[in-house]
């Protein structure tokens, strides 16, 4: 074994951060055997100098970020503080300046992943970033690696650990939205700002991310179509629980059947209690991949935290240090099919459409014909008459499968009828 020990410099000390300084000091001695080489923290970047981190040698702690990277003698920069800037100067510096990066930054690798991929290659270094998706779930290397002799058509799954904790609690406990939110914070799910998690853009990076792997082209954040949950009511989920369904904030990405084209999506789902999906509960994620010769792969575990998201870290760290050890890189940018990423308008799913109507003859009729003309073809129907005597009713409207353009073009004209009094509700039901 080398005696010589690679060093590590830690941009970040917060909840992922400071799990992986923290098991960096205790399981020192089976990284170094792993690796082949000693591994040692030589600095330590955050924001707040004067708080107190236990277990981190003060001496280590700086503020400046920007001369850390620049060393010269760090072998590998974990970057855990999040966002676009620094972040991404810091990246791109650490490679200037001789070092490998692990991140576990997957709002920046949506939005300008090919900047980083074009940095790492051009000084000959490693970009590992399988804590960006999927929390401690191994999933960036089984899709970068071990698929990578197989066609990946689909990868669907839950990848935001806060929205399943939120749905979860909803659902099974009652707990109102916000206070699920707050626990989901509390326990270091939550992104900095959790509007990231609730209104869909931390899953919307990850299935862009996935996207680009899987489909060996480029997706960034803003080809991802996205909903959030803040517009799910208890009413939806009490809806689905009586159509045998539970709610769910999925992430979905298509090859077009045709080969020619990939789509991504993020948005609330109602999904039948009986897919395995249902049975994720709390902050786990689950993502299934079906791929041309494996056929359906599913992954599972914990899918946010910073033990959970440490692990994944220290998993590349180990990679990265091997390669660097044996002089090689891993694998980089392969975005080599240039497929094109449709609108949200082509993709073909099923609706569960939730209408406020007025409680006369004809009214039903009135309805279907509205989506017949849409070529929307409805499976069931379901009608309640209200107690409240203002004449209303409540319409659930379940479809066939129907593309997404044609099913906006049916609630526009729904709103313009009389006897529709509103929309409450519309949700896609997927994985039947
Ligand atoms: P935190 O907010 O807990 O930690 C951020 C850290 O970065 C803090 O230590 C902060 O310093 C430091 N920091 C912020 N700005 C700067 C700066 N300009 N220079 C130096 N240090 C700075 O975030 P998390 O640990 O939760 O997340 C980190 C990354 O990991 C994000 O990209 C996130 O998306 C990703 N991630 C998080 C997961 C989770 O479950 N939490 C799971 C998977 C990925 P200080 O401590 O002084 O405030
Ligand atoms: N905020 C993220 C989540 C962290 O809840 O999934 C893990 O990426």
């Amino acid at each position: 074994m080398r005696t010589r020990p690679l060093k590590v410099a830690l941009l970040g000390c917060g909840v992922v951060g400071s799990e992986v300084a923290r098991i960096m000091t205790t399981h020192a001695s089976d990284l170094a055997a792993r690796i082949g080489a000693p591994v040692e923290l030589a600095g330590v970047a955050v924001r707040r100098p004067s708080k107190v981190r236990e277990g981190i040698d003060p001496a280590l702690i700086t503020t400046d970020a920007t001369a850390l990277v620049k060393r010269g003698d760090i072998d590998v920069v974990i970057e855990v503080i999040g966002g676009i800037e620094p972040a991404r100067t810091l990246i791109t510096s650490a490679f200037e300046h001789g070092a490998s990066v692990v991140s576990a930054n997957k709002a920046l690798l949506a939005e300008d992943g090919a900047t980083l991929y074009a940095a790492a290659e051009e000084h000959g270094k490693d970009l590992y970033f399988e804590a960006a998706v999927a929390g401690a779930i191994p999933l960036i290397r089984p899709l970068r690696e071990s698929l990578a002799g197989d066609k990946v058509n689909r990868v669907l799954g839950i990848v935001n650990g806060t929205t399943n904790f939120i749905l979860d609690k909803m659902d099974s406990s009652g707990a109102g939205y916000s206070e699920a939110l707050d626990e989901a914070t509390a326990l270091g799910y939550a992104e900095a700002d959790p509007t990231a998690d609730v209104e869909g853009f931390d899953a919307a990076a990850k299935a862009a991310i996935l996207a680009g792997i899987a489909f060996h082209t480029r997706v960034r954040l803003d080809d991802v179509y996205r909903e959030g949950l803040t517009d799910v009511s208890a009413a939806d989920i009490a809806s689905a629980k009586r159509m045998g369904c539970t709610v769910k904030l999925l992430a979905i990405c298509e090859r077009a059947a045709d080969g020619k084209s990939v789509t991504a999506r993020v948005h609330p789902a109602m999904i039948p209690l009986s897919h395995p999906l249902a049975s994720v509960r709390e902050a786990y994620n689950a993502v299934f991949v079906e791929a041309e010769a494996a056929g359906q792969l599913m992954f599972y575990g914990p899918g946010a935290g910073g033990s959970p998201t440490a692990s994944a870290v220290l998993g590349d760290l180990v990679a990265v240090c091997r390669n660097r050890l044996a002089e090689s890189t891993g694998p980089g940018e392969s975005a080599y099919t240039q497929l094109p990423v449709s609108p949200m308008g082509d993709v073909v799913t099923r609706y569960h459409i939730s209408l406020d109507v007025a409680d006369k003859p004809g009214v039903l009729a009135q309805v279907a014909t509205v989506f017949a003309e849409h070529g929307v073809s409805i499976d069931t129907v379901r009608q309640q008459g209200r107690q409240d005597g203002n004449g209303e009713a409540s319409l659930v409207v379940v479809t066939h499968r129907a593309p997404d353009a044609a099913l906006s073009g049916t609630v526009e004209a729904l709103r313009k009828l009389d006897t529709v009094r509103g929309v409450a509700s519309i949700m896609r039901v997927e994985g039947e």
